[in-house]
């Protein structure tokens, strides 16, 4: 049986791992909150869409009966310690007794780098507290239930042609003269939404063993500040002639005030106290984690990919 659940299948990355799935011959299952999320994926071949409120734990179970691994790809980058709490630790506690109660022999979720079970409570962002925590949450499970193989995948930020990363970075420089920038010395280590796909999709294909947590760091070749990546996203995109604009780095305390006024800000914000704090730790590969190679993909540059996207 190859039936899988994916939450989180409408978002960034979820719509690459679907066409993967596809690809690889999976029958795919997508929850989602609003049916007009899901328009880029509905067409795939095998894949139904279903409106759910995922946070509902007996509607959730009953959803994901008959499917034999599950991906979970929903998270926030915004909000409050509670929201935190509900969308990072306590779905993922629920999809966890999903899985036991239906028999699914794999669960594959999507964390962040920078995240561990031993940092739940000393990461420095909510953000990353709460991503530890939902890693502490999967560590238990996996260790009391023979039968569910839990794989934990670290990635840090990713890029690709429907990014909300370097695609923002060019278009406040074909707006703005100069680029006041937060965080400009954090650094971090982009990987392609494609290789993170295609990792998902070769976990999966792993011989079974029930019963432990492996996890894996997704990240690219290229270790690189965050001024770096602006500047390159303005240069590829053309902007200031082509050269990029100038970054001013902006110290901490200049930096939270930016971000507090963005908050206030209707819609999702560019960039939060939150998002600050996740900046404190550099989001690069611990030495000796397993990764891409592993997985045997080569991972792509930023560069060379980005320019496919940002010159258009
Ligand atoms: N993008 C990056 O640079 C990056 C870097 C590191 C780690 N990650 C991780 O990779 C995973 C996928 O990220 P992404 O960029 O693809 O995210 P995304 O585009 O923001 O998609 C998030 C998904 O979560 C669902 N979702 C959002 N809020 C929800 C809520 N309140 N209740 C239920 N579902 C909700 C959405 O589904 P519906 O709207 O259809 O309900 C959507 O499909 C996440 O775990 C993220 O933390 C991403």
């Amino acid at each position: 049986m190859k039936n899988i659940f994916v939450l989180g299948g409408t978002g960034f990355v979820g719509a690459h791992v679907c066409e993967q799935l596809v690809r690889a011959g999976w029958q795919i299952t997508v929850p989602t909150r609003r049916r007009v999320n899901a328009q880029a994926i509905q067409h795939l071949p095998g894949l139904t869409v279903l409106e759910l409120d995922v946070h509902d734990e007996a509607a959730l179970t009953h959803a994901m009966a008959g499917h034999s691994a599950v991906i979970n790809l929903v998270a926030i980058l915004h909000g409050d310690a509670a929201t935190f709490a509900k969308i990072h630790v306590h779905l993922v506690e629920k999809i966890a007794r999903a899985c036991l109660a239906n028999g699914v022999a794999q669960l594959v979720h999507v964390s962040a780098l920078g995240a561990d079970s031993a940092r739940m409570t000393t990461a420095p962002s909510y953000y990353l507290r709460s991503k530890s925590a939902a890693e502490a949450v999967l560590v238990q499970v996996a260790s009391a239930s023979d039968p569910l193989r839990v794989s934990l995948l670290r990635p840090s930020v990713i890029f690709g042609a429907n990014d909300q990363f370097m695609n923002v970075f060019a278009k406040l420089q074909a707006v703005f003269p100069f680029i006041p920038l937060a965080g400009a010395d954090a650094r971090f280590q982009p990987v392609w939404v494609c290789d993170v796909a295609q990792a998902i999709v070769r976990v999966l294909a792993l011989p079974p063993g029930g019963g432990s947590v492996h996890t894996w760091e997704l990240v690219g070749p290229d270790v690189m500040r965050l001024r770096d990546l602006v500047h390159i996203a303005g240069v590829l995109s053309g902007a200031g002639a082509g050269k990029g604009r100038p970054i001013f780095g902006l110290p901490m305390w200049a930096a939270r005030i930016q971000a507090f006024f963005m908050e206030l800000a209707p819609g999702a914000p560019l960039m939060s106290r939150d998002n600050l704090d996740s900046m404190l730790v550099d989001n690069v590969a611990t030495v000796g984690m397993p990764g891409l190679a592993q997985l045997g993909i080569t991972a792509a540059a930023i560069e060379p990919v980005a320019r496919g996207y940002l010159s258009r």
